[in-house]
């Protein structure tokens, strides 16, 4: 999303959502999506940046107030359902847990039900940690602490208004849900029923219980919500000599969350198609509760950190993801039909079909998009794609035929619709260079990439156009740093592996670092401090710190009211031991925001973030 004004992705204030289509399709998209550009202005960021900080506190820029808000184990008052009380010590059961907001808050969005008063937040939950989830940590695994972390993960709907300048949770609310990784899903799309994602337990391949690894997420011009199945792989075993495609996804015999040693659902040996049936972007209504969540797999299987929507000029719907994982792809899909009025009712099937192609980043900033069609090219039986549905679970391979760019592991998209530059994380990949997968490219220029950088394009004629034009928005790094190549190129305020991205409804882009634990301030990440968030005036590529997390989380999931005068982020794993888990009985902790409680336990919450003044974000 670049430099000029504002984007207006957010949904309108309507209640029933109708007004997205109505009146035509072109005019009713014009304002939601850009068309609107013709006086271009360029935002103003109005806030004084806030110095780097390693301390357990959560620092912001003067001015702003950030208040934690819907911590883990918040109950969400499901109506007709009970609302147990978080307890500090971690005892509450699964049962319980199933009940109250997940770990690991990450991806989110607010849904107006009454404009910037009241509305829906709906957030993922990306993962867990097990030292910190049970009373007793870790340890004396069992059945229940499986059951308990299953009903961590998922997604949350919370009904929120604001009251009297604070944003409380509604409860108990009709439309509060929670999905986890025992839900029911529907599967669409030419993978649906394919003999790859039969087993025992469905062997029409078309009904899926749950979602996890839940990461990014986007939302839809129908008013719904999609976020990315990302690392599956860690949630099963294999046998001991993992298959070929078990392999090219990472799966092998050991599992970081053990759930096999209770639930032979993630046993491969047992049920080898089980793998199959995660990867994909998840559609949810967050309007109707009792809505079964669907599996888009037109949109292609991969560890998929989101999907974002932007939308051409003649209404079809384009979902740009990518995979976080270090030399793998970025992709797009192009709807076959248009979005129609009448919210998610009338496109149901809208993401069930269209083409879905990888990118190619070519030298001299051109780049062209490959289509990823059973019958084309090396994507024939022969080479092991049987139809297109085995295509589709086997993007990667079928990326890796068609010769995708192997990125810098993309994190989250934003699209600025004004414009149509479309802007993609590429977080950090430190095995690039000689000895890697891949040496340094044009898209990808620097081996040993610590820093990351963020990667722009826009497509020649509209978003389904086949080739197109791209740049960096910036090299992350440190221009302190000792090696030329970790000193990036940010005009303002320095971060490291940028993860969320976010245009708010002036256009400007709001960026997260997320530097790992192992890495946080210390060596080349001494200076930069905890992850931050920082607003990027595009136009100029001026980029300012406005907020600073808590020790060893990152920051995740910024999203606005239609306002602009509140913006919801996620902190994510506040605490987090570097490269492990808590263990609940060291007395010594990483970090314990934001309760603070003396041997308490640090918990991922949202932050509302809001001006003393009252005014809007940024400005
Ligand atoms: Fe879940 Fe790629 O961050
Ligand atoms: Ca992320
Ligand atoms: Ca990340």
């Amino acid at each position: 999303m670049t430099a000029t004004s504002p984007p207006h992705r957010r949904l309108p204030a309507d209640p029933d959502r109708r007004v997205l289509l109505r009146g035509g399709l072109a005019s009713s998209l014009a304002p939601l999506f850009g068309a609107c550009a013709a006086t271009p202005r360029a935002p103003v960021l109005g806030f004084a940046s806030v110095p780097p900080s390693s301390a357990d506190a959560l620092v912001v820029a003067d001015g702003y107030v950030a208040t934690p808000f819907m911590p883990w184990g918040e109950p969400l008052g499901i109506a007709g359902q009970p609302m147990p009380p978080w307890r500090d010590d971690a005892g509450n059961s699964a049962a319980e847990q199933a009940l109250q907001m997940g770990m690991h808050h990450d991806g989110m969005h607010y849904f107006p039900l009454d404009g910037s008063r009241r509305g829906l937040l709906v957030m993922n939950h990306e993962y867990v940690d097990d030292g910190l989830l049970h009373a007793t940590g870790a340890a004396d695994w069992s059945a229940e602490k499986v059951a308990k972390s299953q009903a961590a993960h998922g997604i949350s709907v919370v009904e929120i208004e604001l009251k009297g300048g604070t944003w409380q949770p509604v409860r108990p609310s009709a439309l509060a849900r929670r999905i986890t990784a025992t839900t029911p899903f529907a599967v669409g799309g030419p993978a649906a029923g394919h003999a790859l994602m039969r087993t025992a337990a469905d062997p029409a391949g078309t009904r899926v219980l749950g979602t996890f690894a839940n990461c990014g997420a986007g939302m839809t011009p129908w008013g719904t919500y999609l976020s990315g199945e990302e690392n599956f792989q860690d949630y099963f075993v294999t046998a001991d000599t993992p298959t070929r495609h078990e392999q090219r996804w990472g799966l092998d015999r050991s599992s970081w969350y053990r759930w096999a040693a209770h639930d032979s659902r993630f046993d491969t040996v047992r049920h080898p198609n089980e793998p199959n049936r995660f990867g994909w972007v998840v559609e949810i209504d967050p309007f109707d509760p009792t809505s079964t969540p669907v599996k888009r797999t037109a949109l292609g299987r991969a560890v998929h950190e989101g999907a974002w929507v932007a939308v051409t000029k003649d209404g079809h719907a384009v979902v740009y993801s990518g995979e976080d994982a270090a030399f793998e792809c970025i992709y797009r899909f192009v709807s076959r039909d248009r979005i129609q009025p009448g919210g998610f009712k009338a496109n149901r099937e809208l993401l069930d079909h269209g083409t879905l192609y990888v990118a190619r980043f070519e030298a001299g900033g051109r780049g062209r998009w490959l289509p990823l069609v059973h019958g084309q090219g090396p994507l024939r039986a022969a080479n092991g794609f049987a139809d297109q549905g085995e295509v589709l679970i086997k993007a990667r391979q079928a990326a890796d035929a068609l010769g995708g760019t192997m990125m810098d592991r993309p994190e989250w998209l934003a699209v600025d619709a004004a414009s149509r530059w479309v802007y993609c994380t590429l977080t950090n990949n430190s095995a690039r260079g000689p000895g890697g997968r891949a040496d340094v490219d044009a898209a990808n220029p620097r081996a040993r990439n610590t820093m990351g950088q963020i990667i722009r394009w826009r497509e020649d004629g509209d978003f389904d156009g086949a080739t197109f034009e791209w740049n960096h928005l910036a090299l992350a790094g440190d221009p302190a740093n000792e090696r030329p190549e970790a000193r990036g190129t940010i005009v303002g305020d320095a971060y490291s592996s940028p993860d969320t991205i976010a245009f708010d409804p002036r256009g400007v882009l709001w960026i997260c670092s997320d530097v790992g634990n192992s890495s946080l301030n210390r060596g080349e990440h001494a200076r930069l401090g905890n992850n931050a968030l920082l607003a990027c005036d595009v136009a100029t590529g001026t980029t300012r710190r406005l907020m600073v997390g808590p020790a060893n989380c990152e920051l995740t999931g910024v999203c606005f009211t239609p306002d602009g005068r509140t913006m919801f982020v996620n902190v994510q794993h506040p605490g987090e031991a570097p490269r492990g888990r808590n263990d609940p009985a060291d007395p010594r902790r990483h970090g314990n925001w934001p309760d603070f409680r003396p041997g308490g336990r640090p918990r991922s919450a949202t932050v509302v973030v809001r001006r003393r003044d009252g005014g809007v974000i940024g400005a």
